[in-house]
């Protein structure tokens, strides 16, 4: 990677779209026919199969908020480091929304979390090759003027605030924030981004009860490591865990 692709900032070519599947299924499919390159941004004010993590449905009320993935090819990381994009994009949500609700905290592995409930969610979806990421999928949902959700812990930036919000402003200022976060990956600062990260990790060296297929057991949470996994301390001893392996109840 030359000089001048590690210095300069991403530019954004965002296509706004009303009724999708869901934009990441949506910007894979634009990706296999060439029409999508890195900083192709897709927008959608409604999707019909959002989705989330571990198989999970993505709800969205139309127009409320922001649901977006954007492409990336950060081939600069290897695997191994992948975690630290996954850390930056969470950087870059939780400073966009931090700039409506101070007290939004990360939750491993990539939620942001107003007090008890969610607000912002991402999937990311990478395409390996050989050792690198060839390209990576960030969809991101951002809960702005929603104001009921049949997920009971959801909330909205509309909810926190009691303030009626212009999507596009957030979305705007998200796209400003990533771009700063993935400009601090290029310039390998992963120790800083691994450190931000951890700063603003909800219940880090708190006690929760968890649960995993075999038991449940109270446990610290002592971090994220590099394969982004969740360290929990029991007893005396630290085990990882990855997404699928453990819930916080
Ligand atoms: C999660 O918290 O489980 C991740 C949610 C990610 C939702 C966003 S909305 C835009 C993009 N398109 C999808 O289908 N999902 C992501």
């Amino acid at each position: 990677m030359d000089i001048n692709s590690l210095t300069q900032p991403l530019q954004f070519n965002i296509v706004y779209l009303d009724v999708v599947t869901s934009t990441n299924t949506l910007a894979r499919e634009r990706l296999q026919v060439a029409k999508a390159v890195e900083g192709s941004v897709i927008f959608a004010n409604e999707q019909t199969q959002g989705r989330g993590q571990l198989n999970s449905v993505w709800e969205s009320n139309s127009g409320k908020n922001v649901l977006c993935s954007l492409v990336l090819t950060p081939v600069f990381l290897t695997i191994a480091q992948q975690t630290y994009l996954n850390m930056a994009i969470c950087l870059a949500m939780l400073d966009t929304i931090t700039m409506f609700i101070p007290c939004a905290r990360i939750k491993w592995p990539n939620d942001i979390y107003i007090n008890k409930k969610k607000v912002a969610g991402l999937l990311l979806e990478n395409a390996i090759q050989g050792n690198q990421i060839k390209y990576s999928i960030v969809g991101i949902g951002i809960n702005v003027n929603q104001l009921d959700f049949e997920f009971k812990s959801a909330t909205s930036l509309s909810m926190e605030t009691q303030n009626c919000m212009v999507v596009d402003d957030v979305f705007q200022l998200l796209l400003k924030h990533i771009n700063q976060r993935y400009g601090m990956l290029k310039l390998k600062q992963w120790d800083m981004i691994n450190k931000e990260y951890h700063q603003n990790l909800l219940g880090l060296n708190e006690e929760f009860t968890f649960k995993t297929e075999t038991e449940e057991f109270v446990g610290v949470i002592k971090g994220v490591n590099v394969q982004g996994q969740l360290m929990v301390k029991k007893g005396d001893s630290i085990k990882n865990y990855r997404v699928k392996e453990i819930s916080m109840l």
